[in-house]
């Protein structure tokens, strides 16, 4: 929605408060399924999120039939949440699309004219900043010119390697789940991210991607009456936030 100033939906923190504050880690699921058009639009709203250079690194894996669910839940060390969810979504990193996707940004420039310099920014700078080249050679390259440069003045200090893509992929991968979770809650449902699974089944069970992570996989549905195990907590506010 690209909306003048003045077509800005009214702030609403109050709903918003009821969807950050009503979502928690549920471990329990009733067996209700969620609508095919709910989880549709829930995945929409996910990949909303703000994303690095907009190149969009993330991949949902949805899986409700019965068997591979099943199957998955085993892969998800049979944790009530996964055993009982109907639904598992598998939240992927890709760090290996942002060439093409690089091409689609400008491809699909949604204006009529593409800015020069968004097309410089994806023919140009997207490479220098994301290619990492042959053995890793132009990230190591990378490194050191950034490191040299980096005396005199600011710089980029990566990605320069594949586990620094990783990062890269999963910051904004990890937003997108953030999305998808609060907007199950908006529409009344209910999710716990699991990262306990055995990375290397799941892959296989859903014939991931080579280049594919698994960030974490999102058990969805409705909250049983003993879905959540335990009153919400956090530390101190003082712990975390920081005024300079
Ligand atoms: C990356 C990540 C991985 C998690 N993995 C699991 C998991 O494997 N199993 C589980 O029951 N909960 C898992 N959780 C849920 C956390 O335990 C939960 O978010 C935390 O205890 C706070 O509770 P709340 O979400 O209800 O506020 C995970 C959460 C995140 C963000």
């Amino acid at each position: 929605m690209n909306a003048p100033l003045k077509d800005l939906p009214a702030a609403n923190p109050e709903e918003f408060r009821k969807v950050v504050e009503s979502r928690r880690s549920i471990r329990r699921f009733t067996n209700t399924a969620i609508p095919h058009d709910i989880l549709d639009d829930c995945l929409d709203l996910a990949m909303l999120a703000p994303n690095s250079s907009n190149l969009q690194p993330w991949e949902f894996f949805v899986v409700t039939t019965p068997a591979l669910r099943q199957k998955l839940a085993r892969a998800c060390l049979n944790q009530n949440a996964a055993r009982t969810a109907p639904a598992l979504i598998a939240i992927v990193v890709r760090t290996d699309t942002w060439a093409e996707h690089s091409r689609l940004a400008i491809q699909q420039w949604p204006e009529e004219s593409l800015p020069g310099i968004v097309r410089t920014y994806y023919q140009r700078f997207a490479p220098l900043q994301y290619a990492l080249g042959p053995l890793g050679l132009f990230g190591l390259a990378k490194k050191g010119i950034g490191l040299v440069a980096g005396l005199a003045r600011p710089v980029p200090r990566g990605p320069y390697s594949a586990s620094e893509m990783k990062i890269w992929a999963t910051k904004s991968t990890a937003l997108a789940a953030e999305n998808l979770m609060l907007a199950l809650r908006a529409h009344g449902y209910d999710s716990c991210p699991m990262e306990g699974f055995d990375e290397c089944r799941v892959r296989k069970l859903l014939k991931l991607p080579r280049k594919g992570l698994v960030t974490m996989i999102l058990a969805a549905g409705k909250r049983a009456e003993n879905g959540v195990y335990h009153q919400q907590y956090r530390f101190e506010r003082e712990r975390f936030v920081h005024y300079l």
